[in-house]
């Protein structure tokens, strides 16, 4: 399953990641001057907001479609895998990322990579899905899938650790963790809902089905979510669970 962005899409469907990031920002507490890597950097919205501390920010980005998107935005922006980093040892004070780490496949190389970046006693300021994140989502897509004969499709897609099992990781690395929360975030969506979500959030997911099946899936899986994730005006939140943390190098 490869997860592909369309910045348009992310830009309509995807507002709330940038919009609801205030905790992460304040965690990250960049100062002027400071050399910060923004890992995951999406389509720059958010780096453009670090940026505007006075802080030197430079964005990696695995998807040639963001890295595109974050430029358009006069971010300067690598496209390069997390695992494998274009950045010399010891050149950032701070590595941030938001609603990135958990599509990361190697989260031990990432790690390696982000100590190997950070200057000797540098932060990595985090947010990612925690454990429990859309579980309502996965759980129902999971079953429709099986009901089609896809069982399994959606395994391994997203990792979602809890704050003990990543502060472990952490550990193993190196780092010193300051400070680790799960912190629930229900999250309301846009316009398109949670059709838009599935559409943009399991693009990776549905275009791995034939394709006359990916619109009866979205619409099952629409329905089946509808009793527990959208009120009775029609408005759909999503079960996010956020882990963020503050890790020193
Ligand atoms: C998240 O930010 O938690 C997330 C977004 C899309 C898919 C999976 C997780």
């Amino acid at each position: 399953m490869t997860q592909t962005w369309n910045p348009q899409a992310y830009c309509t469907n995807g507002a709330f990641v940038h919009g609801l990031a205030g905790g992460v920002l304040e965690w990250l507490a960049a100062q002027p001057g400071e050399r910060i890597l923004d890992l995951g950097c999406g389509d720059g919205q958010l780096t453009r907001r670090i940026a505007a501390t006075g802080a030197v920010v430079t964005g990696v980005d695995a998807s040639p479609q963001m890295v595109a998107a974050a430029r358009s935005r006069g971010i300067v922006a690598e496209e390069a895998a997390a695992e494998s980093l274009p950045h010399g040892d010891a050149s950032f004070d701070a590595v941030f990322s938001n609603a990135a780490l958990h599509w990361i496949r190697d989260q031990d190389a990432m790690m390696a990579e982000v100590r190997r970046v950070l200057k000797p006693g540098g932060r990595f300021v985090a947010e990612m899905g925690g454990h429990g994140n859309i579980a309502a989502i996965r759980v129902a897509l999971m079953a429709v899938l099986a009901r089609h004969g896809h069982a399994g499709c959606e395994d391994g897609v997203n990792y979602f650790p809890t704050p003990d099992a990543y502060a472990r990781r952490l550990v193993n690395h190196g780092f010193q963790v300051e400070r680790i929360a799960l912190i629930p975030r229900p999250t309301p969506l846009a316009e398109s809902g949670m059709e838009g979500w599935l559409r943009t959030f399991r693009s990776g997911v549905l275009d791995s089905l034939p394709e006359a099946l990916r619109d009866t899936v979205v619409a099952e899986t629409v329905d089946l979510l509808a009793p527990a994730l959208r009120d009775e005006e029609g408005n759909w939140t999503a079960d996010y669970a956020r882990l963020r943390f503050i890790a020193r190098a």
